[in-house]
């Protein structure tokens, strides 16, 4: 491949973000590089790949609602033309979702959840015990009540990293497979990065789209640093033997006791356990307490679970941003594009984030549906407001 330094977009990360903003931007056209030690990597190779438009809903956050659904609206077409560019199978999978309650006050919960989608125009339906368990026949006699989700599927971010990489391959985008160490600016103008080799990568215009890290790159004026802050989250991943298939059909998600978990069952056999969510910085170490949280809830619902193989548990980061939106398209700084932020909703947002992002470097403006996620919404005062 072409060691080229110079191209008229260069992508400061190569996760799944950062890959679809390049090989969105390739397809239009533009000469295409993306500086990451290991593209692919990040936060997708932890994360379980819902697409939980409605049963991540939360109070306050309509407006990300609305990116969200049209995100999920584009997946079928977007998940078919990469696995029609790549040959690759990206474990897309439309088995809907079911969120259960277990104890009086989750279920509660439940129903406020599911006035808010009621109030939102959502598809939810209410189910008691024994129509939960009608679906979902392995589901704890405890389970009390419900919500019918039919619109939130699932992907394997694994999968979708995997086939991302071979997109931009394919479409001509350039690998620097190293670490960028500094922004490049001329004349206040962002003109590219060093590397932590020592090399000057140019460009006509730079997205930072490093995830939990875009707020670390050394030479962004402190200023224009985005608001992205690190939200750890601890997975674990269990195997279903063929012998227990189907083991559950659809997502099955609840709050136990005020303790969000969620079991994402792929048609390959695995079932993915997650997640917490920690506020503690760069940390990444998987912890006994963690697991054991994920695992004793996990077990409330579905007690059959102890008979499953064990067979990964990690830790990744979200990045979080102070109204838990996404940042995206242009800075103040000439040159200097955002792509990140996107905390809890970076696999259901890739789809609308390619196109958005195409359409801000093709056009120097925000689409209609992205407008509100400019980067320019958050001023000194909220970035003072970050934690330490
Ligand atoms: N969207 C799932 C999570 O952030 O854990």
């Amino acid at each position: 491949m072409s060691r080229t330094r110079t191209s008229d977009v260069l992508v400061v990360g190569g996760g799944i973000i950062g890959l679809v903003t390049a090989w969105r931007a390739a397809q239009r056209g533009l000469t295409t590089a993306v500086v990451d030690p290991e593209p692919g990597g990040g936060a997708a190779q932890v994360a379980a790949g819902m697409l939980a438009a409605v049963t991540e809903l939360h109070y306050g956050e309509q407006t990300l609602l609305r990116l969200n659904l049209e995100s999920a609206r584009r997946y079928p077409d977007f998940a078919a033309e990469l696995t029609g560019v790549t040959g690759l199978d990206l474990g897309y999978r439309q088995c809907g979702t079911l969120a259960v309650a277990l104890d009086a006050d989750d279920r509660a919960h439940l129903r406020e959840l599911h006035a808010l989608q009621r109030q939102s125009g959502l598809e939810s339906e209410w189910l008691n015990g024994r129509e939960c368990r009608r679906l979902e026949p392995i589901l704890a006699p405890g389970v009390r009540g419900g919500l019918r989700v039919d619109g939130d599927h699932q992907i394997d971010p694994r999968r979708l990293a995997r086939a991302l990489v071979v997109a931009c391959e394919r479409a001509g985008v350039v690998f620097h497979r190293v670490r960028a160490e500094r922004l490049t600016l001329v004349r206040e103008r962002a003109a590219g990065v060093r590397t932590a080799d020592g090399t000057d990568l140019t460009a006509g215009r730079v997205v930072l789209a490093a995830g939990s890290m875009s707020g670390q790159l050394a030479g962004v004026p402190d200023h224009l640093l985005p608001p992205v802050r690190p939200v750890k989250g601890q997975v674990v991943r269990l195997t279903v033997p063929k012998r227990y298939a189907p083991f559950l059909n659809r997502t099955v998600r609840a709050v136990v006791r005020g303790s969000r978990v969620y079991l994402v069952p792929r048609e390959n056999g695995e079932l993915v356990v997650g997640a917490t969510s920690e506020e503690l910085g760069w940390d990444t170490t998987v912890t006994a307490g963690g697991v054991y949280e994920l695992l004793r809830d996990a077990h409330e619902l579905i007690p059959g679970i102890t008979e499953l193989p064990l067979t990964e548990t990690r830790a990744g980061l979200r990045p979080g941003s102070p109204d838990n939106a996404p940042l995206l398209g242009p800075t103040e700084c000439e040159g200097l594009l955002l792509a990140t932020g996107h905390y809890r909703n970076g696999v259901l947002l890739t789809p609308v984030t390619g196109d958005v992002m195409a359409h801000a470097l093709t056009t120097g403006e925000l689409p209609e549906e992205a407008r509100d996620f400019t980067p320019r919404r958050f001023g000194a005062a909220v970035l003072m407001e970050q934690p330490a």
